[in-house]
């Protein structure tokens, strides 16, 4: 019994060493520890053994075993070790790693952080409010009559509960004034929709940065010096500005902004890019009503407002000659400003 172990050990020991691949290993385990294995069937024999001579024996089947085990742990990694390398030969693993596609910040969201960094070191605090506004807040608000055109289902997009998607970011000086008492001096960026033509200059989902500053002594002096402040920070000192006299319901007086744009080889251009004026007391009014106080006391404050089209201003700070290269999200374009 004694040597047909040791027999055993020795053959299967030999096999193991000789397998080539998993496959022939593996033949070799189940021929020698398998449940016809030659050690199985060995093992099973032992309860024919003399009981004195039983432990010895015990002993050396188990050794057997132990041995027979450690080398098919051994020879299992030296064959995964080798098929390792097999699967790496001929690859250069010194040659340098592709580059990974980098990303980058797309031109509105560059111009919005930046204008946003100008107006706060001015003390101008972030403002939101929803895109899906209530007539109020977009219009009655601000003083805009039923008869706007600004109303028409024809310029603005409802829904059948009768709210809309905001047509201006107008609607966060309400939302903001309705839970803040003075002073504030808030902007809101944002997105604005219109039922408006496509073409070189608008686009029906567009972005806008909205101010309002209220306090006891605001005045037009103040707005002009701001705005005008902005925008050379935002476009060089160089860049010339201009206010021209215009009507919004919710301002008076009431303005137009032009920044003029010279593109190379073409005479310049004035673009308009913000309306803005001296907050309408009826807005203070509406807010009155709707806070039920007195907090904006048209005879004690006076605030200034403004509206700025972001991506108006993207075109003009490089040169962008036509509004729709900024949604069409082709990286030709887009990988300019990376
Ligand atoms: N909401 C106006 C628009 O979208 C722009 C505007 C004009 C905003 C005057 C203002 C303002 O705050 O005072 O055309």
């Amino acid at each position: 019994m004694n040597e047909s172990i040791e027999a055993i050990q020795t053959e299967a020991l030999a096999q193991i060493t000789a397998a080539r691949d998993e496959r022939a290993l593996e033949d070799a385990r189940v021929a020698v520890l398998g449940k016809k294995g030659s050690l199985t069937r060995v093992s099973a024999g032992i309860k024919d053994v003399p009981q004195e001579d039983k432990a010895a024996v015990g002993q050396l089947l188990n050794a057997a075993r132990t041995a027979i085990t450690a080398a098919l742990e051994a020879k299992q990694l030296a064959l995964r070790d080798l098929a390792d390398r097999a699967a790496l030969a001929g690859i250069d693993v010194t040659l340098p790693a592709r580059d990974l596609p980098c990303g980058a910040l797309h031109p509105l969201t560059l111009i919005r952080d930046e204008s946003i960094g100008i107006l706060r070191r001015m003390g101008f605090a972030l403002a939101e409010g929803p895109e899906i506004e209530d007539e109020f807040h977009c219009f009655d608000a601000l003083n805009t009559p039923a008869d706007h055109p600004a109303r028409n289902e024809k310029d603005t997009f409802y829904f059948d509960s009768g709210k809309l998607l905001r047509t201006h970011t107008s609607s966060v000086q309400i939302r903001t004034m309705e839970s803040q008492a003075p002073p504030v001096r808030i902007i809101a960026p944002g997105s604005a929709y219109r039922r408006d033509e496509i073409d070189a200059t608008h686009l029906s989902a567009f972005n806008q940065l909205e101010g309002l500053y209220v306090d006891a002594d605001v005045s037009l002096p103040d707005l002009k010096g701001t705005l005008e402040y902005f925008l050379h920070e935002l476009f060089g000192t160089n860049t010339a500005v201009r206010f021209r006299p215009h009507f919004f319901p919710f301002t008076e007086p009431s303005f137009e902004i032009d920044v003029q744009l010279q593109l190379k080889g073409q005479p310049p251009r004035w673009i308009e890019v913000a309306g803005c004026g001296m907050v309408d007391p009826a807005v203070f009014d509406a807010i009155n009503r709707s806070r039920k106080d007195h907090a904006y006391d048209p005879e004690k404050v006076t605030g200034f407002a403004f509206g700025m089209g972001l991506d108006r201003l993207a075109m003009i700070r490089w040169g962008i000659k036509d509004i729709r290269l900024l949604i069409e999200n082709d990286v030709r374009f887009l990988r300019q400003f990376a």
